[in-house]
């Protein structure tokens, strides 16, 4: 009796675990291991898509440069679009849904996350910010 409530514990963990995987949509291993590492370090239980579409979109005055600043100031108001950055230069479109090289590469995103939160945001993003920021975009596929 005791063993049986202890393989039932036992699976319903394995079904979180699934779970929680499913989660943040079709990232490979890496990209995967990344996002438990922010999940863990940020002590989420989940990310949400809902918050990183509101990172994307949220406009801030920057305090040195006076103007308005935003995630879609370069990648445009709808990711799946191709952005560019203030001197003209062409960003693919930052999406996955179009552009499958997406969100695949834990350096590059890291290395983009934070050089952009900075430009944005004057800080780093934190673990959660990336977290839901990824699981947004993945959410668009
Ligand atoms: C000043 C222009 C600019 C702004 C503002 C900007 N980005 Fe970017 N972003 C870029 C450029 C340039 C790249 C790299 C070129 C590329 O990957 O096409 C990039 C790439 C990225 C990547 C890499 C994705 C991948 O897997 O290839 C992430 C993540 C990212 N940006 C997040 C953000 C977030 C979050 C914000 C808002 C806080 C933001 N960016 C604001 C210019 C910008």
């Amino acid at each position: 009796m005791g063993q049986k409530i202890y393989f039932v514990l036992a699976l319903a963990f394995v079904v979180l675990l699934l779970s929680n995987i499913a989660d943040a949509g079709n990232l490979n291993a890496q990209m995967q291991s990344l996002m438990d590492k922010h999940m863990k370090d940020s002590g989420e239980k989940s990310f949400s898509a809902e918050e990183g579409g509101k990172l994307y979109y949220i406009k801030r005055m920057h305090s040195e440069k006076k103007e308005e600043i935003s995630c879609i100031s370069c990648h445009m108001d709808d990711p799946a679009k191709e952005g560019k950055t203030p001197v003209g230069k062409p960003i693919e479109p930052l999406s996955p849904a179009v552009n499958k090289g997406r969100f695949t590469d834990p350096e590059k995103v890291e290395k983009w996350f934070k050089r952009n939160c900075t430009g944005v945001f004057e800080r780093e993003c934190t673990p959660k910010e990336k977290g839901d920021f990824v699981t947004y975009m993945m959410s668009l596929q």
